[in-house]
C-alpha cells in the first residue's frame, strides 16, 4: 500500500502532473525557469497547477454573462411591476444600469471588442456574427443611457412614460438575451479554433488583469453582491421562488 501511494507520489510529482499538461506551452518553460532560477521541478509544477486553477478567458466571459441575464430578470420584473401598475423604487432601475454600463459596456464588452472581435475578423470567421454583436453593443449603450434617464426620475409622469419604458426594459432584454446566448454557444467556444493554447490562456491572464484593476481583487463577487442587493428589494432573491409547484 504505502509503496503504491509513494509510486503514485512519485509519479505526479515527476511525471502525470506535468505530463498532463502541453508540453510546448509548459514543459520548456518549466525546463527554462527551473534552469534558470534554480526552482526544483516540484516547485515549477506546482505554481503551473495553480496557474491552471484560473477561469480560461471563456468561463471568465460566461460569468460575466450570468451577471448581465441577473440584471435581465431585474428588468423583466420591473417590466411586470409597470404592466400591472404596481409601485416600485424607480432607483432600482438605475442601480442595474450603472452594474450594465460599468461591469458589461465598459468592461466585458469592451473585452470582447478589444481581444475577440479584431482576431475572429483577422482570422476572417464569424464576420457576419461579429458585425452584429458590435452594432448590438451600440444599441445596447443608447437603450442604457434611456434606462439610466428614467432611473433617476422620482415617478414617471404617466401611462405614456409607462409604455416607454417597458418597451424600452423589453427591447433590451430581447435583444441581450440571443446575444448573450449566442456568444456562449458559437464565439466563445470557437476562439479555441482561432488562437494557440498559449495564446489562449495568456487572454485569460489579461481579462483577469484587467478585471482586477477595474473593480479590485474581488471585483467579480462584488459586483454579483450588488446585483443580489437589488434582488432582495425586488424580492426576487429567494430562487426557490422560481420553482413550479408540480
Ligand atoms: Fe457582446
Ligand atoms: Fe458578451
Amino acid at each position: 500500500m504505502m509503496e503504491t501511494l509513494n509510486k503514485n507520489k512519485q509519479f505526479t510529482v515527476y511525471g502525470a502532473d506535468c505530463k498532463r499538461r502541453d508540453f510546448l506551452r509548459k514543459g520548456v518553460k518549466l525546463g527554462t525557469l527551473a534552469a534558470v532560477t534554480g526552482m526544483s521541478l516540484l516547485s515549477a509544477c506546482k505554481e503551473e497547477s495553480e496557474e491552471e486553477g484560473e477561469v480560461t478567458p471563456s468561463e471568465d466571459l460566461m460569468r460575466e454573462h450570468g451577471v448581465m441575464n441577473r440584471i435581465l430578470l431585474i428588468y423583466d420584473t420591473c417590466k411586470l411591476h409597470l404592466t400591472n401598475n404596481e409601485p416600485f423604487d424607480l432607483a432600482v432601475l438605475n442601480n442595474s444600469a450603472q452594474i450594465i454600463r460599468t461591469f458589461i459596456e465598459d468592461y466585458h464588452e469592451k473585452l470582447e471588442e478589444d481581444y475577440l472581435f479584431p482576431r475572429f475578423e483577422k482570422a476572417n470567421r464569424l464576420t457576419d456574427l461579429v458585425q452584429v454583436l458590435r452594432s448590438q453593443h451600440k444599441a445596447g449603450r443608447i437603450l442604457t443611457d434611456r434606462i439610466m434617464e428614467f432611473g433617476k426620475m422620482k415617478s414617471l409622469a404617466g401611462m405614456d412614460e409607462n409604455q416607454k419604458l417597458v418597451k424600452l426594459l423589453g427591447d433590451f432584454n430581447g435583444m441581450y438575451r440571443p446575444h448573450g446566448s449566442r456568444e456562449d454557444t458559437v464565439l466563445f467556444p470557437a476562439i479555441r479554433e482561432i488562437v494557440s493554447k498559449n495564446e489562449y490562456f495568456a487572454l485569460g491572464e489579461d481579462f483577469e488583469r484587467k478585471e482586477h484593476e477595474l473593480f479590485g481583487e474581488d471585483g467579480f463577487e462584488a459586483m454579483v453582491e450588488k446585483v443580489a442587493i437589488i434582488e432582495k428589494q425586488l424580492e426576487i432573491y429567494d430562487l426557490s421562488q422560481f420553482t413550479p409547484k408540480l
